[in-house]
Protein backbone atom coordinates (compact mmCIF):
# COMPACT_ATOMS: atom_id res chain seq x y z
CA UNK A 1 0.00 0.00 0.00
CA UNK A 2 1.52 3.67 -0.80
CA UNK A 3 1.16 6.53 1.05
CA UNK A 4 -2.35 7.25 2.77
CA UNK A 5 -3.97 9.98 0.90
CA UNK A 6 -6.31 11.94 2.86
CA UNK A 7 -9.65 11.17 1.53
CA UNK A 8 -11.76 14.44 2.82
CA UNK A 9 -12.82 17.37 0.38
CA UNK A 10 -13.35 20.95 2.27
CA UNK A 11 -13.73 22.11 -1.53
CA UNK A 12 -17.19 24.15 -2.54
CA UNK A 13 -19.44 21.42 -5.07
CA UNK A 14 -16.20 18.48 -4.04
CA UNK A 15 -17.87 15.16 -3.35
CA UNK A 16 -17.35 14.22 -0.01
CA UNK A 17 -16.12 10.41 0.83
CA UNK A 18 -19.52 9.69 2.15
CA UNK A 19 -22.49 11.36 1.80
CA UNK A 20 -24.25 12.48 5.35
CA UNK A 21 -27.65 12.49 6.02
CA UNK A 22 -29.19 12.47 2.50
CA UNK A 23 -30.19 8.58 1.78
CA UNK A 24 -33.57 9.39 2.07
CA UNK A 25 -33.44 12.32 -0.35
CA UNK A 26 -31.69 10.41 -3.11
CA UNK A 27 -33.90 7.29 -2.94
CA UNK A 28 -36.80 9.42 -3.21
CA UNK A 29 -35.46 10.82 -6.02
CA UNK A 30 -34.38 7.39 -7.30
CA UNK A 31 -38.11 6.41 -6.57
CA UNK A 32 -38.76 9.14 -9.13
CA UNK A 33 -36.66 8.10 -11.69
CA UNK A 34 -38.02 4.22 -11.58
CA UNK A 35 -41.56 5.39 -11.64
CA UNK A 36 -40.81 7.91 -14.92
CA UNK A 37 -42.87 10.93 -16.74
CA UNK A 38 -44.69 12.68 -14.07
CA UNK A 39 -43.18 11.46 -11.09
CA UNK A 40 -43.02 14.23 -8.14
CA UNK A 41 -39.81 14.12 -6.91
CA UNK A 42 -38.81 14.55 -11.25
CA UNK A 43 -39.41 18.26 -10.31
CA UNK A 44 -37.69 19.90 -7.08
CA UNK A 45 -35.82 22.26 -5.38
CA UNK A 46 -33.20 21.99 -2.92
CA UNK A 47 -32.46 24.59 -0.63
CA UNK A 48 -30.29 25.41 2.15
CA UNK A 49 -27.86 27.53 4.09
CA UNK A 50 -24.24 28.29 3.04
CA UNK A 51 -22.10 25.05 2.99
CA UNK A 52 -24.98 22.78 3.38
CA UNK A 53 -24.58 20.53 0.62
CA UNK A 54 -26.76 21.85 -2.20
CA UNK A 55 -24.45 21.64 -5.18
CA UNK A 56 -23.35 17.96 -3.85
CA UNK A 57 -27.07 17.21 -3.82
CA UNK A 58 -27.82 18.06 -7.19
CA UNK A 59 -24.38 15.94 -7.92
CA UNK A 60 -25.97 13.19 -5.94
CA UNK A 61 -29.36 13.01 -8.32
CA UNK A 62 -27.17 12.94 -11.74
CA UNK A 63 -25.27 10.42 -10.42
CA UNK A 64 -28.23 8.87 -9.76
CA UNK A 65 -29.91 9.83 -13.00
CA UNK A 66 -26.90 8.28 -15.09
CA UNK A 67 -27.06 5.11 -13.37
CA UNK A 68 -30.68 4.84 -14.58
CA UNK A 69 -29.08 5.37 -17.77
CA UNK A 70 -30.92 9.12 -18.01
CA UNK A 71 -29.24 12.24 -20.04
CA UNK A 72 -28.13 14.95 -17.54
CA UNK A 73 -27.52 18.88 -18.76
CA UNK A 74 -25.92 20.39 -15.48
CA UNK A 75 -26.61 24.20 -15.83
CA UNK A 76 -25.68 27.39 -13.35
CA UNK A 77 -28.01 29.99 -13.17
CA UNK A 78 -25.79 32.71 -15.03
CA UNK A 79 -26.28 34.76 -17.80
CA UNK A 80 -27.05 32.11 -21.04
CA UNK A 81 -28.73 30.00 -19.66
CA UNK A 82 -31.42 29.01 -21.62
CA UNK A 83 -28.83 29.24 -24.90
CA UNK A 84 -26.76 26.66 -22.80
CA UNK A 85 -29.32 24.75 -22.09
CA UNK A 86 -30.75 24.75 -25.69
CA UNK A 87 -27.58 24.31 -26.93
CA UNK A 88 -26.52 20.76 -25.11
CA UNK A 89 -30.07 19.41 -26.06
CA UNK A 90 -29.43 20.20 -29.48
CA UNK A 91 -25.92 18.01 -29.29
CA UNK A 92 -27.58 15.33 -27.78
CA UNK A 93 -30.19 14.94 -29.97
CA UNK A 94 -28.19 15.10 -33.09
CA UNK A 95 -26.01 12.33 -31.47
CA UNK A 96 -29.33 10.07 -30.80
CA UNK A 97 -31.29 11.12 -33.58
CA UNK A 98 -29.08 12.18 -36.27
CA UNK A 99 -25.90 10.06 -35.56
CA UNK A 100 -23.73 8.98 -38.72
CA UNK A 101 -26.33 5.76 -39.84
CA UNK A 102 -28.69 8.66 -40.41
CA UNK A 103 -27.11 10.65 -42.24
CA UNK A 104 -25.89 8.39 -44.81
CA UNK A 105 -29.05 7.05 -45.45
CA UNK A 106 -29.49 10.10 -47.44
CA UNK A 107 -26.70 9.38 -49.41
CA UNK A 108 -25.07 12.35 -48.71
CA UNK A 109 -21.48 12.11 -47.07
CA UNK A 110 -20.25 14.34 -45.37
CA UNK A 111 -16.80 15.82 -43.48
CA UNK A 112 -16.56 17.27 -39.87
CA UNK A 113 -16.71 20.84 -40.91
CA UNK A 114 -20.21 20.15 -43.11
CA UNK A 115 -21.46 18.39 -40.62
CA UNK A 116 -21.10 21.31 -37.96
CA UNK A 117 -22.78 23.32 -40.97
CA UNK A 118 -25.63 21.31 -41.22
CA UNK A 119 -26.50 21.51 -37.88
CA UNK A 120 -26.21 25.12 -37.77
CA UNK A 121 -29.65 26.52 -39.86
CA UNK A 122 -31.55 24.19 -37.07
CA UNK A 123 -31.38 27.57 -34.94
CA UNK A 124 -34.45 29.33 -35.91
CA UNK A 125 -36.59 25.66 -34.57
CA UNK A 126 -37.62 26.83 -31.26
CA UNK A 127 -35.89 24.55 -28.62
CA UNK A 128 -38.97 22.82 -28.05
CA UNK A 129 -39.57 20.95 -30.75
CA UNK A 130 -35.66 19.67 -30.45
CA UNK A 131 -36.45 18.55 -26.94
CA UNK A 132 -39.55 16.58 -27.66
CA UNK A 133 -38.13 14.59 -30.33
CA UNK A 134 -34.63 14.15 -27.67
CA UNK A 135 -37.85 12.99 -25.09
CA UNK A 136 -39.81 11.23 -27.23
CA UNK A 137 -36.65 8.61 -28.27
CA UNK A 138 -35.42 8.75 -24.76
CA UNK A 139 -38.53 7.99 -23.72
CA UNK A 140 -38.66 4.71 -26.68
CA UNK A 141 -35.42 3.59 -24.87
CA UNK A 142 -36.70 3.66 -21.61
CA UNK A 143 -34.68 6.56 -20.79
CA UNK A 144 -34.69 10.08 -19.79
CA UNK A 145 -33.55 13.44 -19.60
CA UNK A 146 -32.72 15.51 -16.15
CA UNK A 147 -31.50 19.22 -15.91
CA UNK A 148 -30.08 20.41 -13.09
CA UNK A 149 -29.83 24.45 -11.92
CA UNK A 150 -27.46 25.40 -9.45
CA UNK A 151 -27.50 28.63 -7.99
CA UNK A 152 -31.45 29.89 -8.79
CA UNK A 153 -30.54 33.39 -6.88
CA UNK A 154 -28.74 34.49 -10.21
CA UNK A 155 -31.56 33.59 -12.66
CA UNK A 156 -33.06 35.76 -14.74
CA UNK A 157 -36.78 35.96 -14.54
CA UNK A 158 -37.52 35.58 -17.89
CA UNK A 159 -34.99 32.72 -18.84
CA UNK A 160 -36.88 31.27 -15.92
CA UNK A 161 -39.99 31.74 -17.34
CA UNK A 162 -39.20 30.41 -21.06
CA UNK A 163 -37.79 27.32 -19.15
CA UNK A 164 -40.52 26.73 -17.27
CA UNK A 165 -42.85 26.59 -20.08
CA UNK A 166 -40.92 24.74 -22.02
CA UNK A 167 -40.26 22.17 -19.28
CA UNK A 168 -44.20 22.81 -18.08
CA UNK A 169 -45.39 21.42 -21.60
CA UNK A 170 -42.66 18.46 -21.58
CA UNK A 171 -44.79 17.16 -18.40
CA UNK A 172 -48.14 17.95 -19.69
CA UNK A 173 -46.86 15.15 -22.68
CA UNK A 174 -45.82 12.80 -20.54
CA UNK A 175 -42.58 13.15 -21.64
CA UNK A 176 -39.76 11.73 -19.24
CA UNK A 177 -37.99 15.01 -18.02
CA UNK A 178 -36.34 15.84 -14.78
CA UNK A 179 -36.06 19.50 -13.36
CA UNK A 180 -33.78 19.73 -10.10
CA UNK A 181 -33.22 23.63 -8.80
CA UNK A 182 -31.01 24.68 -5.99
CA UNK A 183 -30.44 27.67 -4.07
CA UNK A 184 -30.04 29.46 -1.04
CA UNK A 185 -33.49 29.91 0.99
CA UNK A 186 -33.81 33.51 0.07
CA UNK A 187 -33.70 33.07 -3.77
CA UNK A 188 -36.08 29.71 -3.39
CA UNK A 189 -38.83 31.64 -1.57
CA UNK A 190 -38.55 34.53 -3.52
CA UNK A 191 -38.92 32.67 -6.79
CA UNK A 192 -41.89 30.89 -5.41
CA UNK A 193 -43.73 34.16 -4.55
CA UNK A 194 -43.32 35.53 -7.06
CA UNK A 195 -45.59 33.86 -9.57
CA UNK A 196 -43.69 34.18 -12.37
CA UNK A 197 -43.63 29.85 -12.50
CA UNK A 198 -46.44 28.82 -10.66
CA UNK A 199 -45.22 25.47 -11.58
CA UNK A 200 -42.33 25.66 -9.43
CA UNK A 201 -44.70 25.74 -6.26
CA UNK A 202 -45.71 22.08 -7.69
CA UNK A 203 -41.81 21.17 -7.15
CA UNK A 204 -41.17 18.75 -4.22
CA UNK A 205 -39.08 21.21 -1.66
CA UNK A 206 -36.40 19.87 0.38
CA UNK A 207 -35.25 22.06 3.03
CA UNK A 208 -31.27 20.49 3.20
CA UNK A 209 -30.37 20.34 6.91
CA UNK A 210 -27.30 19.85 9.49
CA UNK A 211 -26.52 15.79 9.54
CA UNK A 212 -27.42 14.08 12.63
CA UNK A 213 -24.31 13.76 14.83
CA UNK A 214 -24.76 10.40 14.62
CA UNK A 215 -24.25 9.91 10.97
CA UNK A 216 -21.46 12.03 10.80
CA UNK A 217 -19.92 9.67 13.63
CA UNK A 218 -20.41 6.66 11.75
CA UNK A 219 -19.06 8.20 8.72
CA UNK A 220 -15.93 9.71 10.28
CA UNK A 221 -15.64 6.16 11.55
CA UNK A 222 -15.74 4.17 8.31
CA UNK A 223 -13.49 7.42 6.74
CA UNK A 224 -10.41 7.40 8.93
CA UNK A 225 -10.45 3.59 9.06
CA UNK A 226 -10.95 3.42 5.44
CA UNK A 227 -8.04 5.77 5.13
CA UNK A 228 -5.84 4.15 7.46
CA UNK A 229 -5.69 6.59 10.07
CA UNK A 230 -6.51 5.32 13.80
CA UNK A 231 -9.12 7.14 15.71
CA UNK A 232 -10.65 5.65 19.31
CA UNK A 233 -14.12 5.70 19.45
CA UNK A 234 -13.72 8.43 22.10
CA UNK A 235 -12.02 11.19 19.37
CA UNK A 236 -14.62 10.02 16.75
CA UNK A 237 -17.78 11.14 18.62
CA UNK A 238 -16.09 14.22 20.18
CA UNK A 239 -15.11 15.23 16.04
CA UNK A 240 -18.77 14.43 14.71
CA UNK A 241 -20.00 16.74 17.41
CA UNK A 242 -17.35 19.57 16.97
CA UNK A 243 -18.95 19.68 13.60
CA UNK A 244 -21.97 20.13 14.49
CA UNK A 245 -23.63 17.70 11.65
CA UNK A 246 -22.85 20.95 9.20
CA UNK A 247 -21.53 19.33 5.75
CA UNK A 248 -18.63 22.04 5.12
CA UNK A 249 -17.32 21.81 8.97
CA UNK A 250 -17.79 17.57 8.41
CA UNK A 251 -15.38 17.90 5.53
CA UNK A 252 -12.63 20.64 7.41
CA UNK A 253 -12.81 19.04 10.52
CA UNK A 254 -11.94 15.64 8.89
CA UNK A 255 -9.33 17.08 6.37
CA UNK A 256 -7.44 18.99 9.41
CA UNK A 257 -7.61 16.30 11.89
CA UNK A 258 -6.57 13.50 9.36
CA UNK A 259 -3.93 15.73 8.39
CA UNK A 260 -3.03 16.30 12.18
CA UNK A 261 -2.95 12.36 12.42
CA UNK A 262 -0.65 11.84 9.45
CA UNK A 263 1.81 13.40 11.05
CA UNK A 264 1.56 11.64 14.39
CA UNK A 265 2.35 7.74 12.86
CA UNK A 266 -1.76 8.44 11.49
CA UNK A 267 -3.14 7.84 14.90
CA UNK A 268 -5.44 10.76 16.20
CA UNK A 269 -3.80 11.86 19.38
CA UNK A 270 -4.82 14.28 21.77
CA UNK A 271 -2.83 17.03 20.33
CA UNK A 272 -3.68 15.52 16.51
CA UNK A 273 -7.29 16.26 17.37
CA UNK A 274 -6.91 19.89 19.34
CA UNK A 275 -5.07 20.93 16.35
CA UNK A 276 -6.96 19.87 13.47
CA UNK A 277 -9.96 21.29 15.12
CA UNK A 278 -8.47 24.83 15.49
CA UNK A 279 -7.16 24.74 11.74
CA UNK A 280 -10.58 23.95 10.83
CA UNK A 281 -12.28 26.69 12.45
CA UNK A 282 -9.67 29.40 11.20
CA UNK A 283 -10.63 27.55 7.68
CA UNK A 284 -13.75 27.89 8.16
CA UNK A 285 -14.24 31.95 9.22
CA UNK A 286 -11.92 32.43 6.23
CA UNK A 287 -14.19 30.68 3.57
CA UNK A 288 -17.91 30.40 4.23
CA UNK A 289 -18.11 32.56 7.02
CA UNK A 290 -16.43 35.70 5.63
CA UNK A 291 -18.47 35.19 2.16
CA UNK A 292 -21.86 34.61 3.76
CA UNK A 293 -20.47 38.61 5.90
CA UNK A 294 -19.41 39.96 3.07
CA UNK A 295 -22.94 39.35 0.87
CA UNK A 296 -24.81 41.24 3.59
CA UNK A 297 -26.07 44.55 3.85
CA UNK A 298 -24.77 46.82 6.41
CA UNK A 299 -28.32 47.11 7.93
CA UNK A 300 -28.33 43.22 8.47
CA UNK A 301 -24.70 43.09 9.34
CA UNK A 302 -25.36 44.97 12.37
CA UNK A 303 -28.61 42.56 13.01
CA UNK A 304 -26.34 39.75 13.55
CA UNK A 305 -23.54 41.65 15.53
CA UNK A 306 -26.43 42.55 18.10
CA UNK A 307 -27.01 38.52 18.04
CA UNK A 308 -23.22 37.73 18.99
CA UNK A 309 -23.67 39.27 22.01
CA UNK A 310 -25.37 36.47 23.16
CA UNK A 311 -23.83 32.91 23.59
CA UNK A 312 -26.77 30.80 22.47
CA UNK A 313 -30.24 31.60 20.70
CA UNK A 314 -31.22 35.56 21.11
CA UNK A 315 -34.50 36.29 21.64
CA UNK A 316 -35.62 38.62 18.97
CA UNK A 317 -37.25 41.18 21.00
CA UNK A 318 -34.13 41.94 22.62
CA UNK A 319 -32.04 41.90 19.29
CA UNK A 320 -34.33 45.12 18.13
CA UNK A 321 -34.03 46.50 21.29
CA UNK A 322 -30.25 46.98 21.52
CA UNK A 323 -30.13 47.85 17.71
CA UNK A 324 -32.65 50.77 18.84
CA UNK A 325 -35.43 49.71 16.72
CA UNK A 326 -39.39 48.45 16.63
CA UNK A 327 -39.87 44.73 16.58
CA UNK A 328 -41.60 45.12 13.61
CA UNK A 329 -38.72 46.71 11.79
CA UNK A 330 -36.45 44.41 13.61
CA UNK A 331 -38.58 41.60 11.90
CA UNK A 332 -37.83 43.07 8.92
CA UNK A 333 -33.97 42.40 8.94
CA UNK A 334 -34.82 39.30 10.46
CA UNK A 335 -36.30 38.13 7.55
CA UNK A 336 -33.99 38.72 4.86
CA UNK A 337 -31.65 36.87 7.28
CA UNK A 338 -33.36 33.61 7.41
CA UNK A 339 -34.19 34.16 3.40
CA UNK A 340 -30.93 34.10 3.03
CA UNK A 341 -29.42 30.98 5.19
CA UNK A 342 -27.35 32.91 7.57
CA UNK A 343 -29.80 32.58 10.92
CA UNK A 344 -32.59 30.12 11.81
CA UNK A 345 -35.83 29.79 14.22
CA UNK A 346 -35.13 27.66 16.81
CA UNK A 347 -38.15 28.86 19.11
CA UNK A 348 -41.06 30.87 18.70
CA UNK A 349 -39.49 34.45 18.89
CA UNK A 350 -35.78 33.21 18.89
CA UNK A 351 -33.14 32.76 16.36
CA UNK A 352 -29.48 31.14 16.10
CA UNK A 353 -27.09 31.26 13.40
CA UNK A 354 -27.16 29.25 10.68
CA UNK A 355 -23.74 28.77 9.93
CA UNK A 356 -21.23 27.34 12.44
CA UNK A 357 -18.53 29.39 14.24
CA UNK A 358 -20.13 32.87 12.72
CA UNK A 359 -20.81 34.08 16.19
CA UNK A 360 -17.49 33.79 17.12
CA UNK A 361 -16.13 35.53 13.58
CA UNK A 362 -18.62 38.19 14.40
CA UNK A 363 -16.95 39.02 17.90
CA UNK A 364 -13.61 39.47 16.08
CA UNK A 365 -15.02 42.16 13.75
CA UNK A 366 -13.93 45.69 14.50
CA UNK A 367 -17.83 46.78 14.37
CA UNK A 368 -18.80 44.60 16.77
CA UNK A 369 -16.92 46.60 19.36
CA UNK A 370 -18.12 49.69 17.70
CA UNK A 371 -22.18 48.05 18.43
CA UNK A 372 -21.25 47.39 21.81
CA UNK A 373 -19.83 51.36 22.71
CA UNK A 374 -23.03 52.40 21.01
CA UNK A 375 -25.16 53.94 23.81
CA UNK A 376 -28.47 50.77 24.68
CA UNK A 377 -31.40 52.19 24.31
CA UNK A 378 -33.44 52.74 27.59
CA UNK A 379 -36.55 50.89 27.04
N1 LIG B 1 -24.11 15.36 2.84
C1 LIG B 1 -22.82 15.67 2.99
N2 LIG B 1 -22.01 14.94 3.79
C2 LIG B 1 -20.72 15.28 3.94
N3 LIG B 1 -20.13 16.32 3.35
C3 LIG B 1 -20.88 17.09 2.55
C4 LIG B 1 -22.27 16.81 2.32
N4 LIG B 1 -22.77 17.75 1.50
C5 LIG B 1 -21.76 18.58 1.21
N5 LIG B 1 -20.62 18.20 1.82
C6 LIG B 1 -19.34 18.92 1.79
O1 LIG B 1 -19.62 20.25 2.22
C7 LIG B 1 -18.92 21.21 1.43
C8 LIG B 1 -19.90 22.17 0.80
O2 LIG B 1 -20.73 21.50 -0.14
P1 LIG B 1 -21.47 22.29 -1.29
O3 LIG B 1 -20.50 23.06 -2.11
O4 LIG B 1 -22.38 21.33 -1.97
O5 LIG B 1 -22.35 23.31 -0.42
P2 LIG B 1 -23.32 24.44 -0.93
O6 LIG B 1 -24.47 24.42 0.01
O7 LIG B 1 -23.60 24.29 -2.38
O8 LIG B 1 -22.46 25.74 -0.67
P3 LIG B 1 -22.74 27.22 -1.23
O9 LIG B 1 -23.91 27.70 -0.45
O10 LIG B 1 -21.48 27.94 -0.91
O11 LIG B 1 -23.00 27.07 -2.71
C9 LIG B 1 -18.07 20.42 0.45
O12 LIG B 1 -16.78 20.31 0.99
C10 LIG B 1 -18.74 19.05 0.39
O13 LIG B 1 -17.82 18.03 0.14
MG1 LIG C 1 -23.31 25.56 -3.99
Amino acid sequence: MGTPRNPFKPTAGARPPLLVGRDEIREDFAESIENGAGAPGLLSIYSGARGIGETVMLGEIEDEAIHHGWIVISETATEGLVRRIYSAIRKHKAELLDGPAGRRITGVKLGPLEVAAELAPTEDIHWRTILTELLQKLDENGTGLLITVDEIHGIDRGELAEIATVVQHMIREELPIGMAFAGLPKAVEDLLNEGVTTFLRRAEKYDLNTAPIQEVANAFRETFGDSGVEAGEEKIQQLAEATGGYPFLIQLVGYYVWSQASKSNYVVTDEALAAGLEKARRRMGTTVVQSAYQSLSDIDRSYILAMAEDNGPSRTSVVAQRLGVSQVYGGQYRLRLLAQGIIKTVAHGYVDFAVPTLREFLREQPAYNAVLHDPLPEN
